[in-house]
């Protein structure tokens, strides 16, 4: 099968697959409203992945499961071809999915009262998983450049460590800023946490997503101690109501205290159509991948295109990598609910921009994971949605 732009084109109609992005959006918003929020894909999984659960199913026993030496396998050798990074089997602690691994991480690193540092704008559950273990955000925001762009700040980061924070959360590449961490950005910020004895979390879910030149870096290429990297072929392979994840840890005792942690949870990994899942789409998907990227590449360009022709006082962020634009719309001067009334009234659905922090405030975010035909759709409805004045 061709992985091309007429593959990728033509997507799948999702109605009534029990789908947060399509189903429960148009439950809450209308039948005609457009889908353009929660990060999964328009597009089908690599057909291996459809044949493995459909031939794990034909067998008409569904018990428990036990996570053999390919499942790791099929992981260790993706990493390898794909980022260069050398990983062990004793590394992996399979988990449902990657905020479960972020939350883990968090009670087996800190206390309840302990400072965490995240750098806002930042996908949502990183302040909540915070929060929701009792411990404080502490926030090292990026900056932005003039054209939308964003860095670390590392000056932010210190002031942070010096009030006393105990780890760090990053996430590489950016959601939702679209970054792909340099190697010399990376270990700048490892440097800085070495010298404060502080752990960092690593979540690279979307480590498969980036346009070339520009090219992933996984953290545990620059360090193994003190640093866990949090991985999932959800994302990459649209298989998120499967849940899966991995976390990667070449720390004896942080992987310990977090497999501690999951013990006293009673955590426990291995849905067995996962697992058949995962490591097809691992073995088996690297070009359905290829063609998704290069497919993901040309969306950007149209999208870059369409705002720049429909949206002239927006701003979108650059994209090194990602399904996931980040759209400036202060210029319009509406207030965030206002953005999301008139978007609803449109008929099109965005992430809300403050879903990754009040940095968000004036933020639409959008998911170009899906057919173009949609992208140029989700546009003009929110230039109506920008336009339209206030008449009634
Ligand atoms: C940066 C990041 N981490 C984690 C997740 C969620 O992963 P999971 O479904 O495995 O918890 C997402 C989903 O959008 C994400 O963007």
């Amino acid at each position: 099968m061709m992985f091309n732009e007429e593959y990728f084109d033509e997507g799948l109609y999702r109605m009534g697959t029990r789908s947060e992005k399509w189903d429960a959006c148009r439950k809450e918003y209308g039948e005609n409203v457009l889908p353009m929020w929660v990060a999964d894909m328009d597009f089908p999984s690599p057909p291996a992945v459809q044949e493995a659960i459909l031939a794990r199913a034909a067998h008409p026993t569904y018990c428990y499961t036990e996570i053999m030496e390919d499942d790791d396998q099929a992981l260790i050798d993706f990493w390898q071809r794909r980022h260069g990074l050398t990983i062990a089997r004793e590394d992996i602690t399979m988990i449902p999915c990657v905020v479960t691994g972020l939350r883990l991480a968090i009670l087996a690193l800190t206390q309840p009262g302990d400072g965490v540092i995240i750098q806002s704008p930042v996908y949502g559950p990183f302040r909540m998983s915070v929060e929701g273990t009792e411990r404080k955000v502490m926030d090292a925001p990026l900056v932005r450049r003039e054209n939308g762009s964003y860095d670390m700040d590392l000056a932010a980061v210190e002031e942070q460590l010096k009030a006393g924070a105990k780890l760090m959360l990053l996430c590489n590449p950016q959601n939702p800023v679209s970054r792909v961490w340099t190697a010399e950005e990376l270990q700048a910020l490892l440097n800085l946490l070495n010298r404060y004895n502080v752990p960092l979390v690593s979540d690279e879910i979307h480590a498969d997503f980036v346009f070339a030149p520009k090219k992933f870096v996984p953290v545990l290429t620059l360090q193994q101690k003190n640093v866990i990297s949090l991985c999932a072929a959800s994302k990459t392979f649209n298989l998120a109501g499967l849940q899966q994840a991995e976390a990667i840890c070449k720390d004896e005792g942080i992987r310990e205290a977090f497999r501690y942690e999951m013990d006293k949870a009673g955590v426990r990994s291995g849905n067995i159509f996962a697992l058949e899942a995962t490591r097809a789409a691992y073995n088996e998907g690297d070009a359905w991948l290829d063609g998704l990227i290069g497919y993901l590449q040309g969306s950007y360009a149209l999208l870059a295109d369409l705002v720049k022709q429909h949206l002239p006082k927006a701003v979108l962020t650059p994209m090194e990598g990602t399904y996931l634009g980040w759209l400036d719309l202060r210029a319009y001067g509406y207030t965030t609910e206002e953005l999301m009334q008139r978007t609803e009234k449109a008929g099109v659905y965005f992430t809300v921009g403050t879903f990754f922090g009040q940095i968000g405030e004036g933020h639409l975010r959008i998911n170009i994971g899906c057919p173009r035909r949609y992208i140029e759709e989700g546009v003009l409805r929110l230039r109506v949605a920008l336009e339209n004045g206030d008449e009634e």
